[in-house]
């Protein structure tokens, strides 16, 4: 058998033969390379929080300290027994590229724990291991989705559904709500919206800390049953509630999409795994998606999070304790500080404040308090504390706090919020 000839280089600009033409053709060629531009779907808003968690960083590099109350991440590691299982299989060497769906005894284990914790019988292999919950709405806004539908996003919520829904061509129509309604959606805004294909709920809520409650949580999937729409509930702050525990949506509407996560509750934000559950057919639908994307998350985190759901989880429990007694702390003193006030959340480990009182003034360097904005980056460059921007999240002016840090931290930045708005005139 011939081979055909190989095909000369696709990047014209490392073409190493040839005469003048070739060579000219090679620096045109680069000139338009540099003066590409990056698609228009690249031009949404950036994830805030990681811009502050840059500045913060900048800062640091500066050699100027920084509280860091921006990032929604547990101060603790995961547990023991994940660390000690991600070692075996280091040592052993059982690495390599697992299904796309993820390995067997891990979509086993988690179909295990809806039915621990709810009560409800979730086949193995209706479960898709993912990249955090970030891989799994990704990967399920892409399987459900088509170019042009319409998908209700609430605002205040988590901004990263209605950015990647605008990359995907997707139109996010947005559901403002309101402390009236705890920050959640109700079915006379969802019937005020026409037509629409989906509806993606957080709850508890990022950055409210609210909660839906059952029979809230019924009526809405009721309703997107009735009306052939999408619900998609992202569960990642399941078991960090402070009363009544979160119901999963899997409860009331079998057919629903459920997505959730190893990062909050389990602390394993940077092992990067999570998963979607739902109907086999858009569980397969997004095995297709991941399997030509990301095709997995790491082998070891797989492998270690099987542990996480084995293992004890007495010490989560503890934590959540921890976090009840942060934020009651968090809300107290934020309260009393002029110009600021907190509702109390009842799930999730942030408070979402108004600064409403502050906005006007100026910091004693003549900086101008016009918005959110500008609060937090006062904030951050006179106090060094990192807190995000509530236009972020779709509500102003307030800002998010997360108190996943220490309690050491939260004192410290307690009082250094407290003497930046008692500066501000
Ligand atoms: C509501 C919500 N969904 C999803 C995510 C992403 O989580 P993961 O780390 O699992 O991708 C976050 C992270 O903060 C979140 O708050």
């Amino acid at each position: 058998m011939v081979l055909p000839a190989p095909e000369p280089p696709l990047i014209p600009h490392v073409i190493v033969t040839g005469g003048q033409d070739t060579a000219s053709r090679a620096v045109v060629s680069r000139i338009r390379h540099m003066t590409r531009t990056a698609a228009s779907r690249s031009g949404i808003n950036p994830f805030y929080v990681m811009e502050v968690m840059r500045a913060a960083e900048l800062r640091l590099a500066e050699g100027k300290d920084v509280l860091h109350l921006e990032v929604g991440q547990p101060s603790t590691p995961a547990a023991p027994k994940v660390i000690a299982e991600a070692h075996r299989v280091l040592d052993e060497n059982v690495l390599g590229y697992t299904t796309s769906g993820g390995i067997e005894p891990l979509r086993r284990r988690i179909a295990q724990h809806y039915d621990e914790w709810y009560g409800v019988d979730v086949d193995p292999e209706a479960v898709m291991v993912t990249l955090g919950a970030t891989g799994a709405f990704v990967a399920v806004f892409m399987a459900a989705f088509d170019h042009g539908d319409r998908v209700v996003v609430p605002s205040p919520g988590y901004p990263c559904y209605s950015n990647t829904l605008h990359i995907l061509g997707v139109g996010g129509v947005v559901i403002k709500k309101t402390i009236e309604t705890r920050f959640q959606p109700t079915v006379e805004q969802l019937e005020a919206l026409g037509p629409v294909d989906g509806l993606i709920l957080s709850s508890p809520s990022n950055p409210t800390g609210t909660m839906l409650e059952a029979h809230d949580m019924k009526t809405l999937t009721d309703w997107c049953r009735a009306n052939d729409v999408w619900f998609i509930s992202d569960e990642i702050y399941h078991g960090i509630t402070y009363g009544q525990s979160a119901p999963t949506a899997l409860k009331f509407d079998p057919e629903a999409i459920v997505i959730n996560s190893f990062s909050k509750y389990f602390c394993m934000t940077g092992w990067r795994v999570g998963y979607a559950g739902g109907p086999k057919e858009i569980i397969a639908a997004i095995n297709k998606v991941q399997s030509q994307s990301t095709t997995h998350t790491s082998s070891i985190s797989q492998a270690a999070t099987v542990e996480a759901l084995n293992g004890p989880q007495d010490f989560m429990k503890e934590w959540v304790e921890t976090f009840r007694g942060r934020r009651d702390y968090v809300v107290k003193e934020l309260n009393n500080i002029p110009g600021l006030s907190c509702p109390t959340p009842v799930g999730a480990f942030y408070v979402y404040p108004s600064c409403a009182g502050a906005i006007g003034k100026k910091t004693p360097s003549g900086m101008e308090i016009n918005n959110d904005t500008d609060f937090v980056t006062g904030l951050l460059e006179d106090e060094g504390v990192a807190v995000v921007q509530g236009v972020a999240f779709g509500l102003e002016p307030h800002f998010r706090v997360s108190y996943a840090t220490s309690t050491e931290n939260l004192e410290n930045a307690m009082g250094r919020i407290r003497r930046f708005c008692e500066s501000l005139v």
